[in-house]
């Protein structure tokens, strides 16, 4: 991390999504340290809405043989939420964000099996060694959803700060009845993301990917 910045500044931008990892587990204090510290994300009314289930060791590898022998079969669950899809300004932003990591990753943009196989990484969890569900419960809808993604970026920052990488995978959505029967989550908990968690492999090539950000004025507008 730069010296040059505030701390929380470098942790900021330090944190990226990491696409490949060793498979040395996090010690749990670290994970629990982490946790705790991402209790403290703001919530509406203080409701803490987040329900965070992680998976290690056998429950993790059962999980991602589920998903992974479902995507190659072609199946997917039905999504707790309608599936979002990029438009205008957003899809070239879309566009742009997988041509820099398949062009890291020697997929080409019609290689159909190497896409396949790319996607198939998610469900592979990048082969971190943990992964945390993160759920909300189903009668919330958007603006509860919010204060779940403020908690999660809680979350990333704490790990980053601890030398932990992380990539967060709404890729989970697909398989949410998977993900509730393989780690026995409740049934009224919608399953909004996945976190990859673990130690960066720096020899996987996906992890050369760097992603840019826009001018802020494409962002924010000021009114005097
Ligand atoms: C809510 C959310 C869901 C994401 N889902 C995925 C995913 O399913 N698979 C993936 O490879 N990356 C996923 N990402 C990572 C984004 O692609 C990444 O954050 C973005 O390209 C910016 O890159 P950076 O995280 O390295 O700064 C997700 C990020 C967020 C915040």
């Amino acid at each position: 991390m730069s010296a040059e910045y505030s701390p929380l500044e470098a942790v900021v931008r330090a944190r990226r999504s990491v696409r490949g990892f060793k498979p040395d587990p996090v010690p749990q204090e670290v994970l629990r340290e982490a946790l705790e510290m991402a209790q403290w994300a703001p919530s509406n009314c203080n409701v803490q809405p987040w329900r965070v289930t992680i998976a290690s060791g056998e429950a993790r590898d059962r999980l991602s043989k589920a998903m992974v022998d479902k995507f190659y079969s072609g199946a997917f669950d039905p999504p707790d939420h309608p599936v979002e899809i990029f438009h205008d300004e957003y899809r070239t932003w879309q566009v742009d964000c997988a041509k820099r990591l398949y062009g890291e990753m020697g997929v080409e943009r019609h290689d159909k099996e190497g896409r396949i196989c790319a996607m198939a990484r998610n469900y592979e969890l990048f082969d971190a060694p943990h992964v945390a569900i993160v759920c909300m419960d189903k009668k919330f809808g958007v603006g509860t959803a919010l204060t779940v993604g403020m908690w999660m970026q809680t979350f990333m920052l704490a790990l980053t700060e601890r030398g932990v990488d992380t990539c967060a995978m709404a890729a989970m959505r697909s398989y949410a009845d998977t993900i509730r029967t393989t780690l026995d989550i409740p049934e009224n908990h919608a399953v909004l993301c996945g976190i990859a968690i673990g130690y960066e492999d720096v020899e996987v090539p996906a992890n050369r990917t760097r992603q840019p950000r826009g001018p802020l004025e494409d962002n924010v507008a000021w009114r005097s």
